[in-house]
């Protein structure tokens, strides 16, 4: 299947559904509640959307300006502008293959639970005993890569683009059907106020830094994912009006997800952390009439958000091996596939069914440290290099000549892209990485 001509969306829509289908994902669902409810409530929202507009938009932007510009994969296309850059794009595709190893273990989580769901054996007290499994972690992980490898073998109209076209009004369905149900619970008001009412006394530098995390991780910035896919975007098509279709899109998946969770979880009922929708969550569908299905649908909507994400974490790794190492997309698809399964191993046995790998460093579990050095340090780092690449070696004038095509009415905006580009994003990742460093680990 390997395509001659270099690959195309059929349609923006298509773009759009494929890159929201990136963006939104278990980070939407599953890590921004658990965030919000740690960190504030409505004052982290409110410190998310200012992130998400002034941070998260202008580098959307100035990637997929970079990906349609050079038509290539990130090292294809730093290395077309600067040759001495194509380090930043290599740093992407590695960054891409490790995130994708242990998103994918999270992701299979989602399909033990549809199944655990479907039989009726749902049990808050198991997870802990679940992730220390070894076979079913490794089986799931195995399953999960499976499957994301299916879809990216087909290419990107027939796989990626077709498959977004499904699952996204899908996802957008059990979403909306769940938020309703959620709604009617008593423990709804409680929720809703705890989500909406920013306390400012929580203010701090730590919430606002979490919440840039958050914009980068959730949007699928700074490693290159939004540069593959904008390769695949037609000249001509506006880049601006693309760009804020998915962070519009992204954003509200995240908001929605507030509103499916909170309503159903209450106010201070327990404790959140990650296992918020494995335990937590599972404690409230086990009290409802039904609530074995509604628990069901829950985990499809997560199995398939997750899917959309790991697809494209996929792409960018093929369409590396498929423009650099001249490879067809059959044996990238497979190589990658199986080499990201032997790397994804050591995460699934990291949550207590292997010893070694459950406290590798500072006793923390080998997943834990793959999230923080590559979905957190290495999408910001990541980030933070290719603003200062857009803005002082590739140059704002030739970026915004890219966005202009197709979007004439962008000229007025160039100064203001220039100052976030140049220096509100920089600034705040590199304050950022600096408070991670002082503080010895993660936010
Ligand atoms: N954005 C996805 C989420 O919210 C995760 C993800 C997919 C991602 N592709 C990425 C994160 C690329 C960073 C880079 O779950």
């Amino acid at each position: 299947m390997s395509e001659e001509k270099r690959a195309h969306w059929g349609s923006r829509v298509g773009f759009v559904l494929a890159a929201a289908g990136s963006a939104v994902g278990l980070g939407n669902i599953w890590r921004f509640p658990y965030i919000t409810q740690e960190n504030g409530g409505g004052l982290f929202v409110l410190l998310y959307l200012a992130a998400v507009i002034f941070i998260g938009l202008p580098v959307m932007l100035g990637e997929l300006a970079i990906g349609r510009h050079t038509q290539s994969n990130p090292v294809g296309a730093y290395r077309s502008i600067s040759r001495r850059w194509r380090f930043l794009g290599l740093l992407g595709v590695i960054t891409g293959f490790c995130i994708l190893s242990y998103y994918s273990v999270v992701a299979g989580w989602t399909l033990a639970y549809i199944v655990k769901s479907v039989n009726g054996a749902l049990d808050p007290a198991g997870f802990g005993h679940f992730v220390a499994e070894p076979f079913t972690q490794v089986v799931y992980l195995a399953v999960f890569i499976f499957l994301t490898c299916f879809v990216v073998v087909w290419g990107v109209q027939k796989g990626i683009e077709r498959m977004s076209k499904i699952l996204m009004p899908l996802l957008l369905l059990l979403l909306l059907a769940l938020i309703i149900r959620g709604l009617t619970l008593p423990t709804a008001a409680a929720g809703l106020k705890f989500y909406l009412l920013p306390d400012f006394s929580q203010i701090s530098m730590k919430v606002f830094l979490l919440a840039v995390g958050q914009a980068f991780f959730s949007l699928s910035l700074g490693m290159g994912a939004m540069l593959t896919y904008g390769g695949y975007i037609n000249k001509g098509d506006n880049l601006l009006k693309s760009a804020s279709a998915v962070v519009c899109f992204d954003t509200s998946i995240a908001l929605l997800a507030g509103f499916l969770i909170f309503p159903v979880i209450g106010h201070g009922l327990t404790k959140g952390g990650p296992t918020l929708v494995f335990v937590t969550m599972i404690e409230q569908f086990n009290q409802m009439s039904g609530g074995q299905w509604l628990a069901a649908m829950f985990f499809v909507l997560l199995a398939v958000a997750a899917l959309t994400s790991t697809v494209s974490l996929l792409e960018v790794v093929t369409a590396y091996l498929i423009d650099e190492w001249k490879l067809s997309r059959n044996l990238s698809v497979i190589l990658t596939g199986l080499f990201c399964f032997a790397f994804g191993v050591p995460s699934a046995l990291s949550l207590g069914a292997s010893d070694f790998f459950s406290s590798i460093v500072f006793g923390k579990g080998f997943l834990d440290i793959m999230d923080f050095v590559f979905g957190n340090l290495s999408l910001t780092l990541g980030g933070l290099l290719m603003c200062i690449f857009i803005v002082y070696r590739w140059g704002i004038d030739k970026a915004s000549t890219e966005v202009l095509s197709g979007a004439p009415g962008f000229g007025r905006f160039v100064p203001v892209w220039r100052v976030l580009l140049g220096f509100v994003v920089p600034a705040s990742i590199v304050v950022m990485l600096l408070y991670m460093i002082i503080t010895g680990g993660s936010l």
